[in-house]
């Protein structure tokens, strides 16, 4: 085992061991948005020319599409790379001239990658097929199949059509559909745009709760026209047009701190007797904001300066930023709407901390969708909040915690999914003695380094 708080990182381990910090200070370096960067570069495929992409998060998930869009035909480079960020350079020949792959693409851990890859391949005339890990092959395509196939693509997957691998056969020019996603999801949201650009008219995508609108925005500032009009039942959700064929400018863009990442100190911050973290340039676009907004409501101390935004925020193209002070709170449980989750469906893990240590009952519900994340998240986290000492109960798709826990060190095991090794290192910074992740490698999934920040802010 590694006593993270001897070691640089995890790396190579099969367990990592937290000790309860007596008091937590600094700032903790954050890596580039994980969505954010996955979208730059494969816009920057899209595009015809030179894109850079700066500050991108450079865990594994983002490497993965930088390696996926390598074999369809870009140019990458890594310029420089800092902490957790590296400045891309991408050089494409455009939409038109991407290339068949001549074997399987590996999309490894990420969903993102895969789903919203499927979706530019479909506009293409070409064949691929869309692999990966062992937790990949359990995450569900059927969602981007149903849509791209109406497009017309042709998909062969597992399962009845269900599960990767995934084989696309594109077409082109698709045609242009108005689809509702029976599930809010961005991921398929952005396949549809995606595969959007190279169908002849109007397709309009119809989501039932507002979820991350970054590949609106991006394409926004890539020149093409994108709208956006409220939808559905007390106009909560959203409908999204795209006009097809478009093309897509390439663009200089710097990617924001990851609001996903900093909710792992938000939380351990309030929930610790004596901390203050800062955390700088986070992304507060606000269809990704929701977790600074449940914290406050569960009685946090978050100060939010703005601090700008990447580019004209106020058009619609840039991404809103600030930094976040957070202070040691007295936190009170809460009642988290479906809606809720949707908006903040990666940041529930570790809300599920918060609120193991808040006073009363934190509720959260039609949290179903947690169970087909790169573990079963429900379940994942139940397990690893009870081994602390908390009382977590799972009815259907509702969470609840009856809070008041004090936690004490145990092992808890991260499933190999990057969102429960990085909730159970900072809960065992507040834990009592010491506590266990199994399987910590995963966290650099979508935060390198993480082990070296915890050892930063407790000195
Ligand atoms: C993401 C959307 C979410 C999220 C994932 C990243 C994205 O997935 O869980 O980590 O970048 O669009 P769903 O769209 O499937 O909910």
């Amino acid at each position: 085992m590694t006593p993270v708080n001897a070691a640089a990182d995890a790396t190579g381990a099969g367990a990592a061991v937290v000790r309860a910090a007596p008091r937590l200070r600094g700032e903790p370096r954050l890596p580039g948005d994980k969505s954010i960067s996955h979208r730059a570069l494969l816009l920057a495929l899209l595009a015809a020319g030179e894109s850079r992409i700066l500050d991108a998060g450079d865990g594994e998930d983002v490497r993965t599409t930088a390696a996926v869009i390598e074999r369809l035909g870009a140019t990458v480079e890594r310029v420089r790379e800092t902490s957790g960020r590296v400045e891309y350079r991408i050089w494409s020949p455009g939409r038109e001239a991407i290339l068949e792959p001549d074997s399987v693409l590996d999309c490894r851990n990420s969903g993102t990658t895969l789903r919203m890859t499927a979706g530019i391949l479909a506009a293409r005339p070409l064949f691929a097929v869309l692999d990966g890990d062992a937790s990949l092959r359990r995450r569900p395509v059927a969602r981007v199949v149903a849509p791209l196939t109406a497009m017309g693509a042709t998909f062969a997957a597992r399962r009845g059509g269900t599960l990767p691998p995934l084989a696309v056969s594109g077409s082109s020019p698709l045609r242009a559909i108005d689809y509702a996603v029976p599930v809010p999801s961005a991921q398929v949201k952005s396949a549809i745009l995606l595969a959007a650009l190279g169908a002849e008219g109007t397709t309009t995508v119809r989501e039932t709760a507002v979820t991350r609108d970054h590949t609106e925005r991006m394409l926004r500032a890539r020149g093409v026209a994108v709208a956006s009009t409220p939808w559905g039942d007390d106009e909560r959700g959203q409908a999204v047009s795209v006009t097809g064929p478009a093309r897509l400018l390439p663009a200089v863009e710097r990617v924001p701190a990851d609001p996903s990442a900093a909710a792992f100190w938000l939380v351990v911050g309030a929930a610790h007797p004596d901390a203050e973290l800062i955390l700088r340039g986070v992304g507060t676009n606000p269809s990704r904001r929701a977790i600074i907004d449940l914290l406050r409501r569960m009685g946090a101390a978050v100060e939010e300066r703005t601090v700008g935004s990447t580019a004209d925020a106020d058009a619609g193209t840039g991404e809103p930023l600030a930094d976040l002070v957070v202070h040691s709170s007295t936190l009170r449980g809460i009642d988290v709407s479906p809606a809720e989750v949707a908006s903040a469906i990666d940041e529930i893990p570790v809300l599920c901390l918060a609120g193991a240590i808040a006073s009363g009952t934190t509720t959260i519900r039609g949290a179903g969708e947690l169970r087909h994340k790169e573990s079963d998240r429900i379940a994942g986290i139940a397990a690893g909040l009870t081994a602390l000492g908390a009382s977590v109960t799972v009815e259907g798709d509702d969470i609840t915690i009856h809070g008041g826990a004090h936690l004490t060190g145990a092992a808890t095991d991260s499933l190999t999914d990057h969102r429960l090794a990085l909730t159970f290192a900072v809960a065992g910074l507040i834990a009592a003695g010491e506590t266990v992740v199994r399987d910590p490698d995963c966290a650099s999934v979508s935060y390198p380094g993480f082990f070296s920040e915890i050892e930063r802010v407790r000195a």
